[in-house]
């Protein structure tokens, strides 16, 4: 038997344009200011050693606020470099036209995804003599030099070579023809958590070792090697951690990752979480709310159903954790988060309608919420929340 479908014979001309029109802000968006990531990058190179690189850390779609949006506008900031994490995310940039150099801060290690990469004019971080033979042997086969940077293990223990026996194997990739040396760098592990004095000196030790490692490998004077070691909190730590290039993501962002230092930066959040109110009920007293009942309502409540939940990338753990702003007034979250809704306590305000726009992250009036406020209320840190953000929410530019 045939199933009918319940709009048969009914003439819709007059609406065929409308899903190409579905506005974006139609339920919940990010909105992303690129002027802001400009202005950041400024900020953040004018606090750099003299003639010391940039490079813009932009991998897992520019941390959840659209790769190429971020790229275009770190570039207009100053940015020379990107650094990304995979190969897709490479090809992407350059498919969208960008030209600067890219890093592939992940790791390849099959001759396919290196030919790939070297196709695509995009650098590999190489932590082997393997993947160093592999690459030589592309370049070999095409008569080019593959372009690619070394990275060596100063304390991370993931990727690049051991420091111990660097030295030693730097000679013997230096022999090969095919290869050209474009960076040598290393990863601080523990910098972002510089209250503790423990971490502090485990950053100064990375440092140590680094720069003795530098002492002893001979770079000849015709090669033109970008050494680098700094994350956001190894560049606002010191002039020391800097070397030829910084390689910069959360800050650029618009947030510190060590929060002393972060009240006095002038860094500007690029991303606001927005979102409609989808529907407007009032409950009893007594009456629970969301999956469990576990928020009973304590009186009279007026609730706003927001069109966002944790398929969008809010954590269900900060159910009844978080606040949601409306024109400069905070609105507390209550009842457990679903995957696609969640309900607010508005009891008070008649100016929240169906349809109002209201803000879970960045800010309104005078009032703000932070990444940094959601991880450390669900226990986590403010690139996970960032990075968590999933597609079905439109990026949206502004300005
Ligand atoms: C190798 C590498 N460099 C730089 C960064 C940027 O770090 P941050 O966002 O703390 O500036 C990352 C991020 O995780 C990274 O993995």
């Amino acid at each position: 038997m045939q199933i009918r479908r319940t709009n048969q014979g009914f003439n819709f001309d007059k609406y065929s344009n409308f899903e190409k029109d579905i506005d974006p802000k139609q339920r919940a968006w990010i909105e992303v200011k690129g002027k802001a990531l400009e202005t950041n990058v400024r900020y953040l190179r004018s606090q750099l050693k003299k003639s010391c690189q940039f490079m813009a850390v932009v991998k897992a779609d520019g941390y959840g606020h659209d790769a190429k949006v971020v790229s275009e506008y770190a570039i207009k900031g100053g940015a020379s470099q990107l650094g990304v994490a995979t190969l897709q995310e490479g090809i992407y940039l350059r498919s969208s036209g960008v030209k600067k150099p890219i890093l592939i801060l992940g790791n390849l290690y099959t001759k396919k995804d290196l030919i790939i990469s070297f196709k695509n004019d995009l650098m590999p971080t190489i932590s082997s003599i393997r993947e160093c033979l592999i690459c030589n042997n592309i370049g070999k086969q095409f008569g080019l030099k593959f372009s690619l940077h070394l990275k060596v293990d100063t304390g991370m223990s993931r990727l690049g070579f051991e420091c111990n026996k660097f030295v030693q194997q730097f000679e013997k990739i230096k022999s090969y023809e095919h290869i050209s040396i474009k960076g040598i760098y290393s990863h601080l592990s523990s910098a972002d958590e510089h209250n503790s004095l423990e971490s502090q000196s485990t950053t100064q030790l990375q440092r140590q070792k680094f720069k003795e490692l530098l002492s002893q490998i001979k770079i000849d004077s015709n090669h033109d090697i970008t050494i680098h070691l700094a994350n956001s909190a190894g560049m606002l730590l010191s002039h020391d951690f800097h070397f030829h290039m910084v390689r910069v993501g959360l800050s650029m962002y618009g947030y510190s990752p060590i929060q002393k230092i972060g009240n006095n930066l002038p860094l500007k959040p690029a991303l606001f979480l927005k979102v409609k109110v989808a529907f407007i009920r009032i409950v009893d007293e007594g009456v629970g709310v969301s999956y469990g009942g576990n928020f009973v309502c304590g009186r009279k409540t007026k609730l706003a159903v927001l069109s966002i939940g944790y398929a969008d990338g809010v954590p269900r753990n900060l159910s009844g954790k978080i606040k949601v702003l409306h024109n400069n007034t905070f609105y507390p979250q209550v009842g457990s988060i679903t995957m696609d809704q969640m309900m607010v306590d508005i009891t008070g305000s008649n100016e929240i309608k169906i349809g109002s726009t209201m803000t879970l992250l960045g800010s309104d009036g005078e009032k703000t919420i932070s990444p940094i406020d959601w991880a450390r209320e669900s226990n986590t840190i403010p690139w996970e929340i960032l990075c968590s953000f999933k597609n079905r929410l439109p990026r949206v530019q502004v300005n």
